[in-house]
């Protein structure tokens, strides 16, 4: 039997892609290890969103290089593959810094990884084309017993690339331009995923709120409208979607949070920054006012969700001032949880020519202040939890025999003791305790609907 180990680095598109890939290698007969030391064929998953991400592929395929050398020795054949964003955004130039790898494989194309192979037997292999075909339509299902495998929360891309040209972003440079779904693809594929006991899915893209895929009516489909018929699927119930820009929050999208009850108080709504003038330099197309509107308009549909974000410290030009300005939105909206970053130059992107870089030693000391103050923030929310009954979906046995491990509709880890549930109940908790990074509560009866 072939073994294949995949590493993913980098965002849940990421997971997902990897989880294909697995399934079409599956197909050619390969099954995965959780280790490269036994495995034929090793394939990197990349990700090249800052450079720190970027770096970390050549210091990993040192690694692979002397593992296939000293297999070599014992007569031994290995293939490495780079796949991912690296690949995408440095095709041939991996294989002139690490000649041991045999395949450079661009995100778009993954669907040709068994005839790539074949090829890279002969030499090595770039392809990183973004071709015009959907790859998704070209991709095997996975078996239900890689599904079940796979737990009962699981990601569905529905959605890739991106127009929106963030000044500091590589994003539309490696997936490319939008792409959405076709929605009977990506309904086909959640009815399979339910089959299998998949409750809860987690629809991604870039720019997932972005979503206009061509209807089985032959129209176009919001993301709204995709949840919709997406809520309707028997056993699903819990949605969620990542990631979305400002801009494409329209009003069937917010008016989604208030009426359907499977899409969870959850949303995930990057700002990077407070300043309107950072803003307007990272091309990000609002204010921080605009949103903050945004913000109150998603509370006044769903009061209790729970709302996270991605920062920047230490784009170019950012003064004190400006920092001041984010922590002040930061402060308005209390996030129940975030992200944050320092800038990272990105080659071909705009950002990387702009005048006023900022010194490490600044953005190191603003980060620590803006996590400082998002931290307090989750802790409030966290704790707020306590003494709250709410419904949490049993994902994975606990750490110890009895514990079991679940989430809030809010996406908070909640461990319960124990025996009589399993994975995949659907339970209410009282939540006694909340701990620095889980909550702590015991399951209770479900309260009768009032007649
Ligand atoms: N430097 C730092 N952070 C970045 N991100 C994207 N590009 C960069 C960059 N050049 C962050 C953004 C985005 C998240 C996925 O990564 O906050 O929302
Ligand atoms: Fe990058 Fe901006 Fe597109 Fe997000 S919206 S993927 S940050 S360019």
């Amino acid at each position: 039997m072939k073994k294949v180990h995949i590493k993913s680095y980098g965002c849940q598109m990421n997971v997902y892609d990897g989880q294909r890939m697995a399934d079409v290698l599956g197909q050619q007969g390969y099954v995965e290890t959780a280790t490269p030391d036994d495995a034929d064929l090793i394939l990197l998953n990349t990700c090249h969103i800052r450079e720190r991400a970027a770096h970390k592929v050549y210091t990993e395929l040192g690694k692979l290089r002397d593992l296939k050398r000293e297999r070599k020795a014992q007569g031994r054949e290995t293939t490495l593959v780079v796949a991912g964003c690296v690949a995408q955004a440095e095709g041939a130039e991996i294989q002139r810094r690490q000649p041991a790898v045999d395949l450079v494989i661009g995100p778009q194309t993954y669907h040709r990884l068994p005839e790539l192979l074949a090829l890279a037997k002969g030499g090595r292999v770039v392809d990183t084309e973004l071709p015009p075909e959907d790859k998704f339509g070209h991709l095997p299902a996975p078996k239900p017993a890689v599904i079940v495998a796979r737990g009962i929360s699981a990601f569905v891309t529905v959605q890739e690339g991106c127009d929106k040209f963030c000044a500091f972003c590589v994003v539309p440079y490696t997936r490319g331009a939008e792409f959405s779904r076709p929605v009977t693809q990506v309904i086909a594929e959640v009815e399979r995923l339910a089959e299998a006991g998949v409750q809860d899915v987690s629809l991604l893209g870039q720019n997932v709120n972005a979503y206009h895929g061509e209807g089985p009516d032959g129209g176009v489909w919001t993301l709204a409208r995709l949840m919709r018929r997406i809520a309707e699927v028997p056993d699903i119930t819990r949605i969620r979607y990542t990631t979305s820009h400002p801009r494409d929050m329209d009003e069937e999208l917010i008016a989604a949070h208030r009426d359907l009850p499977q899409v969870m108080p959850f949303l995930h709504l990057p700002v990077q920054a407070g300043s309107d003038r950072i803003l307007a330099a990272m091309n990000r197309k609002h204010t921080g006012d605009e949103y903050r509107r945004l913000i109150d308009r998603i509370r006044e549909a769903r009061p209790d969700i729970a709302l996270s974000s991605d920062f920047i410290v230490g784009f170019p030009g950012e003064s004190d001032a400006d920092f001041e300005e984010t922590l002040r939105l930061i402060a308005d909206v209390r996030f129940a949880s975030a992200y944050s970053f320092k800038y990272s130059p990105r080659p071909g992107t705009p950002a990387a020519e702009l005048a006023g870089q900022v010194p490490l030693a600044v953005m190191d000391e603003r980060l620590h202040r803006l996590q400082g103050l998002v931290e307090e923030h989750r802790q409030d929310f966290n704790h707020a939890m306590v003494g709250r009954t709410v419904e949490i979906l049993i994902e994975r046995t606990g750490r110890h025999p009895g514990q079991l491990a679940g989430k809030t509709p809010y996406m908070q880890a909640v461990q319960i003791e124990s025996t009589t549930h399993r994975i995949g109940d659907r339970i209410m908790v009282e939540i006694e305790r909340a701990g620095s990074n889980s909550l702590f509560g015991r399951a209770v009866e479900r309260p009768e609907l009032a007649a």
